[in-house]
Parts: C-alpha cells; sequence; structure tokens
C-alpha cells in the first residue's frame, strides 16, 4: 500500500490525517470502453457552469463586499426581460464531472440469443408451461399469437448504444458534455422534474409497488417514505435545482433541438419564467395542456391538467413535424359544417337536432360546409362564370380560385352552390378528415395508452410519444434527465430513436431496465432499412379545391405519428447499457486511510469532510470518535461499538479495503465492522463470510443512496439514506452429457436484519427478489446480461400486449438458469435486485 500524505485537524482537536491510498501491487481490472473514460486523468476535475447568459453589461443587483466570495449576486441588464429572483439564485457554480462508467451491458449478440431462447421454448411448449425468464412476454406472444413472425430490434449507425444511467442529472449531464462529446448533439430533452416543492412524492419504495408502506419497517430493508421531506430551502432550492439543469439542457441540444418540461398548473408559471431566462422569451415554442387523470376535487375547480412547457434551442431553426388528429365534425370551429347530402344525392341544411348529433350521423351522409370559391385581390380582366343558366362574377376585389376550365371541372364534380347572390365552394368533411393537432390534448388519458403504472409518478406514453414524433426524427437522440420508469426510454426506443436517461433513485433504474428488456412493439418499416433513414408512414388524402378543379392526385399528408407497421414481425428493446458515473477502474483500489503522523499536506480537510460527513449521517445515534488507518470512525452507543470504514465518493469498496478494515479494527479491539460504499466489487460477498468464519469479527457492507450528498436536499434519517447489501446464495452445477453444460440456481439473498443484527435469509421465492441476472462468462470488470428472470408478478406489458389475464403461477421467478458452457474467462456472475432497487453481485470461477 503506498501513501500520499496529508495533515488535517481531527474534530476534536488533535492533529490526524487524512491520507489517500493505493494498493500498488493490485492488477489493474480492464477499463470498460466508455467515450474516452481510460484516457483520463486520473484526479477530480471540476467544472464551472457559468449561469449569467452573457449579460455582462449588466448592473450588479446587491452586490457583495470585496473579498466576499459567496455566489449570490446576479447580473441584470435592465434592457433584458424580468427575471426571476429567488435565495440562493447565482450566477456559476461548480460541478464535478465524473466519466461514466458502463457496469452493464444488454448486448446485441446477447439479445440474438434470447430471442433463439424464446423461440426455442415457445416452439417446444405446450401453452400453459411457464417461463419467467427475460422476454416472458415475447415467448408467450410467439406461442400464443403468430410464430412465424420475426423478431426484430433497432440498433443505430456508429455502434452507438442508449444508455440508462444511475446519477444525478447535474453530474450526469455535465459528463455527457465533458467526457461523451454529446454537446449540440440532442434533439429532445424531455424533462418530467418532481413537481415541487415535495420530494417525497417522487419517492418509490419498491420495484414492484407504486404503494410506499410505513409498515414494511418490520421488513428491515430501510425504507421510509419521508427520505427526504423537501428541499432545503422549498421552492427557492428547486428553482435553483431546475435552472442549473436547464442551462446545461441548453449545451446538449443541437441547433434545431427542443426542450420539453412537464410541469403541473401550481409550478408553471416559474418554469415559464425560468426558461425565458435560460432560452430567450422568443425561442417559448409552445405551452401545451394535457388532461390527466387525478386532481378531481369537490371542494373547488378540479385541476385536470399538467402542462408541457416547450422552448426551442433557435426558434428559426427548431425541428417541428405536423402531427394530425382525427377531427370530431363537432369541434371543427362552430357551424362550419351545417349542410349535408343524403345518399340519394340531395342536398340540404342539418336540422338543429341533427347538428347537435353531427358526429353521429350515418355514415353514408356527406356532411360539407360552404367556403370561399374566391380570393382577394381584383383579376385584371373582368371574369363572368356561367352556372345554372345565371352569370356570377367574384365579389369586388377578388378574383376565383381557378381559371374558368377549372370552375367547369369543380361545377361539374357538383363543388359548387349558388349561395345567396354568389357562388360558394362545396368542401366534404370526409375531404381531409384530420386536423392539425392543437395546445389542448384531451386524448391523454384514453386508448391503448391507459397502461398499468409501475412506478408512482410515471407519464402516460402517449403525451410522449407525440412530442418525441412532433421534434424528432428515427436516429435522432432523446434524451430525459428524470428517467423514472423509463417512459422516455420506452417511447424513443418504440419510435426507433436513441435515448439516454438518467435517475438517482436505484429503484428507477430497475423499473426502467426491466420495461425496457420485457417490451415488445411493433416493427415499423424504414425506407432504406436503416433506422436513421426514417420510416415509412401512414398518410391521409387531402382534396382541395385545386386538386378537384385540375384534376390532381390528391395531395398525401403523411402521419408522423403513425409509422407503417410491418406485420411479419414483432420487435424488442434493441441494445443498451447500464452506467454509473465514477472512475471505478482507476479509483477501485484507492481510498482514504488515517493516522496520527504530522508530516504531510494537501487536500486534508476536503477527505476528513467527506468522511466525517458519510459517519455521521450514518450514526446520527452515535458518539463517533476519531480512528486509524482503514477505519475512519468508531461509532459507540451504550450497545455497541463499531467501526466504520468509508469507500471513495466515485469508486467501489473492494475486497482488501474490507479485509484491512477488519485488521484495523480488530488490532483496537473491535468486532464488529460497517463497511460504507457507493458501489461494491462483485466479489465482497465472500470476502465478508470468509472474515467472519475466521474470527469473531461481524461485518456489515452497507450501500449508500447515489443522492445522499447532493445540494440541496435536506439531510434526512439515516435509515433512508443507507441499505444493507444483500449477498446472493448461488449454486452451480454441472451436467456432463458430452459437453459439460453449467447451471446457475438461486437459492436465496442473504441480509443483515437490524432488529437481530444477524443476518436474514430471503430465499428467492419469497418475493424479496424482484430480478436476477446471469452473466455467462464475467469479464471481471462489466457485468453482461446473458439470462435474466423476473418476478412476473405484475405482468403489466403482457396483460396489456396480450389483452388477456394470465395466471399468476406462470410467471413466478424462475430460480434456475438455462444450462450454458463454460466460458473462456471461466467464471461467472449473478446480480440480484431487490424489491427496493438495492443491487448485489456475486462471482464464481468455474474452475
Ligand atoms: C416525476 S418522476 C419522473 C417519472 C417518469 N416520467 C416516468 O414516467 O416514470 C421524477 C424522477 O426524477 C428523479 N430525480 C429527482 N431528482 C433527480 C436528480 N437530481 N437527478 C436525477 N434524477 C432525479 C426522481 O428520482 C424521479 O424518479
Amino acid at each position: 500500500m503506498a501513501e500520499k500524505k496529508t495533515r488535517v485537524k481531527s474534530s476534536k482537536g488533535t492533529e490526524k490525517k487524512v491520507t489517500r491510498y493505493t494498493y500498488e501491487n493490485i492488477k489493474e481490472p480492464r477499463t470498460p470502453e466508455t467515450g474516452h473514460t481510460s484516457l483520463l486523468p486520473s484526479d477530480e476535475q471540476v467544472v464551472t457552469l457559468p449561469m449569467d447568459n452573457g449579460w455582462s453589461k449588466a448592473i450588479h443587483v446587491g452586490k457583495l463586499k470585496e473579498g466576499d466570495e459567496r455566489p449570490v449576486v446576479v447580473d441584470m441588464d435592465p434592457d433584458a426581460d424580468p427575471v426571476l429572483f429567488w435565495a440562493g439564485k447565482r450566477n456559476r457554480r461548480e460541478v464535478p464531472v465524473l466519466p461514466l462508467q458502463r457496469i452493464e451491458i444488454v448486448a446485441e449478440s446477447r439479445i440474438a440469443q434470447i430471442i433463439e431462447r424464446a423461440r426455442k421454448a415457445a416452439d417446444e411448449k405446450s401453452g400453459a408451461a411457464r417461463q419467467g425468464h427475460l422476454y416472458a412476454d415475447l415467448e408467450k406472444t410467439l406461442r400464443e399469437a403468430d410464430r412465424s413472425k420475426r423478431i426484430e430490434f433497432y440498433t443505430h449507425d456508429e455502434g452507438w448504444k442508449n444508455k440508462l444511467i444511475c446519477g444525478d442529472s447535474l453530474q450526469v449531464m455535465e459528463s455527457l458534455l465533458h467526457y461523451e462529446g454529446i454537446n449540440s448533439k440532442v434533439q429532445l430533452i424531455y424533462i418530467d422534474p418532481p413537481y415541487g416543492i415535495k420530494y417525497d412524492s417522487n419517492f418509490q419504495q419498491r420495484v414492484d409497488s407504486t404503494k410506499n408502506d410505513e409498515a414494511n419497517k418490520a421488513d428491515d430493508i430501510l425504507t421510509i417514505k419521508a427520505f427526504r421531506d423537501t428541499w432545503a430551502l422549498g421552492i427557492h432550492t428547486y428553482l435553483s435545482y431546475l435552472r442549473e439543469r436547464l442551462y446545461l439542457c441548453r449545451e446538449l441540444l443541437t441547433a434545431s433541438g427542443s426542450v420539453i418540461v412537464q410541469i403541473n398548473d401550481q409550478n408553471a408559471h416559474f418554469i415559464r419564467a425560468l426558461m425565458d431566462e435560460v432560452f430567450g422569451v422568443a425561442n417559448h415554442f409552445a405551452t401545451v395542456v394535457f388532461n390527466k387523470t387525478t386532481g378531481f376535487t369537490d371542494q373547488r375547480l378540479s385541476g385536470v391538467f399538467d402542462c408541457l412547457v416547450w422552448y426551442a434551442k433557435d426558434i428559426e431553426q427548431v425541428k417541428y413535424h405536423q402531427i394530425y388528429q382525427t377531427k370530431a365534425i363537432g369541434l371543427e370551429g362552430a357551424g362550419v359544417y351545417t349542410r349535408v347530402e343524403l345518399p340519394d344525392g340531395t342536398r340540404r341544411q342539418l336540422t338543429s337536432e341533427e347538428l347537435d348529433r353531427i358526429d353521429s350521423l350515418p355514415a353514408d351522409w356527406r356532411v360539407f360546409s360552404l367556403g370561399d370559391l374566391g380570393s382577394q385581390g381584383a383579376a385584371k380582366e373582368p371574369q363572368p362564370f356561367e352556372f345554372n343558366g345565371n352569370t356570377f362574377y367574384p365579389a369586388a376585389n377578388n378574383h376565383w380560385k381557378a381559371k374558368t376550365e377549372g370552375l367547369r371541372r369543380l361545377a361539374e364534380g357538383k363543388r359548387i352552390e349558388v349561395s345567396g347572390s354568389s357562388l360558394r365552394y362545396v368542401r366534404f368533411y370526409a375531404d381531409f378528415p384530420v386536423s392539425p393537432i392543437s395546445n389542448i390534448w384531451l386524448d391523454t388519458n384514453t386508448g391503448s395508452f391507459t397502461e398499468p403504472k409501475m412506478y408512482a409518478v410515471q407519464t402516460g406514453t402517449k403525451v410522449v410519444l407525440r412530442c418525441i414524433a412532433m421534434a424528432t426524427d428515427p436516429g435522432d437522440l432523446v434524451f430525459d434527465p428524470t428517467c423514472g420508469s423509463g417512459t422516455t426510454a420506452i417511447c424513443a426506443e418504440r419510435l426507433g430513436r436513441r435515448w439516454i436517461t438518467c435517475d438517482t433513485s436505484r429503484v428507477a433504474i430497475n423499473v426502467a431496465r426491466q420495461r425496457a428488456i420485457s417490451a415488445i412493439f411493433p416493427h415499423y418499416r424504414t425506407r432504406n432499412g436503416k433506422v436513421s433513414g426514417d420510416f415509412e408512414y401512414e398518410s391521409v388524402s387531402r382534396v382541395t379545391l385545386k386538386s378537384v378543379a385540375y384534376d390532381l392526385e390528391p395531395e398525401k399528408v403523411e402521419l408522423f405519428d403513425s409509422p407503417k407497421v410491418d406485420k411479419d414481425a414483432i420487435r424488442v428493446c434493441g441494445p443498451f447499457e447500464v452506467m454509473s458515473l465514477g472512475r471505478y477502474s482507476i479509483q477501485d483500489w484507492k481510498g482514504y486511510a488515517v493516522t496520527d503522523s504530522l508530516d504531510a499536506v494537501g487536500e486534508p480537510a476536503k477527505l476528513e469532510n467527506y468522511l466525517n460527513v458519510i459517519c455521521r449521517l450514518y450514526r446520527k445515534d452515535a458518539a463517533i470518535q476519531g480512528a486509524n488507518g482503514l477505519v475512519h470512525a468508531v461509532a459507540e452507543t451504550d450497545k455497541v461499538k463499531a467501526a466504520i470504514s468509508v469507500g471513495p465518493l466515485s469508486g467501489r469498496v473492494t475486497a482488501k479495503q474490507i479485509n484491512d478494515a477488519v485488521q484495523d479494527a480488530l488490532a483496537s479491539g473491535i468486532l464488529e465492522v460497517h463497511v460504507l460504499g457507493w458501489a461494491f466489487e462483485a466479489n465482497v460477498g465472500e470476502v465478508k463470510s470468509q472474515l467472519e468464519r475466521r474470527g469473531k469479527v461481524k461485518i456489515e457492507l452497507i450501500m449508500i443512496r447515489p443522492d445522499t450528498l447532493a445540494e440541496g436536499l435536506k439531510a434526512t434519517q439515516p435509515e433512508t439514506l443507507f441499505s444493507p447489501l444483500a449477498l446472493p446464495d448461488i449454486e452451480i452445477e454441472t451436467k456432463n452429457n458430452g459437453t459439460s453444460l453449467i447451471t446457475t440456481t438461486l437459492r436465496g439473498v442473504a441480509v443483515f436484519d437490524r432488529n437481530t443484527r444477524g443476518t436474514g435469509y430471503k430465499s428467492a421465492d419469497s418475493g424479496y427478489v424482484s430480478a436476477w441476472y446471469l452473466d455467462e462468462d464475467y469479464d471481471g470488470d462489466c457485468f453482461v446480461d446473458c439470462q435474466m428472470f423476473f418476478d412476473f408478478k405484475k405482468a403489466p406489458n403482457l396483460k396489456a400486449t396480450l389483452k388477456a389475464d394470465i395466471d399468476p403461477q406462470e410467471y413466478k421467478l424462475q430460480t434456475t438458469s438455462q444450462p450454458f458452457p463454460i466460458g473462456g474467462y471461466k467464471r461467472i456472475a449473478v446480480k440480484v435486485v431487490d424489491v427496493y432497487g438495492n443491487e448485489s453481485t456475486v462471482v464464481r470461477d468455474l474452475g
């Protein structure tokens, strides 16, 4: 172990130092090829995010005295539009930038393999056979719908992989800009932020239920609904949070790009003002209201709409596809369609009773309106036109919309009628039975898109699909910094767009991953075999005065939200990668050590502060004392004395750290060691058991919530920020019938139980495991999903897809894998996700 020495004053006043250390004899694991990650220096980088929008000629409002560094001064240009002020508004802030680290990949070859397995299983098994593994939906669809269908998935140019990222959106965006080269590349950013001030309204406790249940505390998995009750300064912090992210969105957007923020009535005005400031008033593209199911009350007016506030990066260049809606005749402007042609050819005015039910008249009644046959501007010559034995002229200062020959053709086609003393054009409703969509969407709660919710604050797909269809083309990049259950990613995948999404919640990431890999989509026909070459779209004909007058083919209007479906194929989600922020490959064996020696200087305060904050958040109830070596603090209550060791801020806790911390604790006579980490190396479970078997020491491995140190969120109960790492218990069996094949069985998971202060055991089929994944040939670094098994208790996709009730038995979690051969690394990894979104991995050598 090599040390880089620094000196700090401990909180008790005695000199202590915190040093960064590295284990130099550890061989560097393979660095995943994520962007330029491997080329970067290992030191942490911080960038300054400017947010003054270039108002440098500004007058300074409330400027602080010289030398006061607090960033609370906001520049303001008196000639510019009004802007909002709030407590803590500032014009720049520092953001740490970390690279993205690929921790898991759902690769093309694996999808192909899994499709093959699903197809084989569908062929082999009878209708009632149960599956419970990845693409169970797919298999069942094949079995019950049409086995001959092809199964497709979209891939993108230049090997692009979609990204599901666990991390704070601010850091994720900064990382995308800084390391992944995604600045000015995103076509649409869809943001569905927590709506307001109550942060906990967005909190979901479990992967498998949208209900938060306080009784669940008994389950000893540290989740309580109020994990963060409010933003630190309420609306003030909320506005700072949004503004910082909006500035970063502006950097990510391409010149023709759009950002759409979904928000409710309560805060829509703030969002408008904020976005005016960040994107410019002129770039406001639209504000849409759409209806939602909740919000009905009999106390006052029911709040039944939410808003989409849409800004263009540059209104002059914005990409926009007009979307059409089947128009209700009655809604097409009051009184427009007031006449009818009956099946026998007679025409008359509709009666008032018929007008009241205009949208339900018999199908063979041709409703029409009378439009202008003349346009403004006098013709050079008089334009007499003979019709039904009389001569007509255009109105004063008008000319006919068609030449004489065209007018004759209109007359032959019964497209002209006399009204009073003038001629009118007969426009049938069926000439163009759709109308451009407006900014009021009343259809967002209806139809097949009202799917069951997997996430408490899940958005309906209809809204998001429509936004994507309007603002992007197939192959374009869509980003959502508020992933939740991954609605934007699912909609982007459905419409062949590339996507990136992130969330701080592990529950959200796991719900989204599960939703993506079990989804089934219609397969759309592309123009040239590639998604980036665009889809073929359904279209409607538009019969116009001109097309009738000159006998032209009616114009074809493409429906950009209705790509043509290839009925011989079904489609599954394409490849994607699951990522997190960090420098794991570099930092894995880096940690922090404490000693009494006084001979060093450097970055001490920062390190000590980090360790201090984490230890104090973790054990608010205990007296915390300084410590030595890899024990960073000792927490003591009247019942127990425990050593605490904290993992690196942007790396994984290694087996070596656990081992060294235990040795340091034992040297001081402490028999309980809690190792806290943001992420853990895959084999830590093995090390924990070995150490526990050897001596009397008890070890707890504790995961830290990803947003624990996020700025602006109130500090809160430790039990909501820290949760025990569950350790998978697996069994491997080798079948030797010519070639040796392996099967893996998940027996259960060992979980630390706070009440008994011992290890509890949850069997695999206890309902505690939400999903498990198998990497058949683990390279020691990046987990590849080869086999995946979900607890399909709810089978929401399946039910919606097949419109059938499903026997829950059929979708119980399968606990034994399909047989597979030993791979080149001779090593497997099993990842388990519990119902609270916590992940843990175990690795086994196959010898
Ligand atoms: C309203 S929900 C989005 C729901 C999503 N549209 C869906 O359909 O499921 C907001 C999400 O933003 C996440 N979130 C809040 N603050 C965040 C941050 N700073 N970085 C990343 N995600 C954040 C929350 O965890 C929550 O899942």
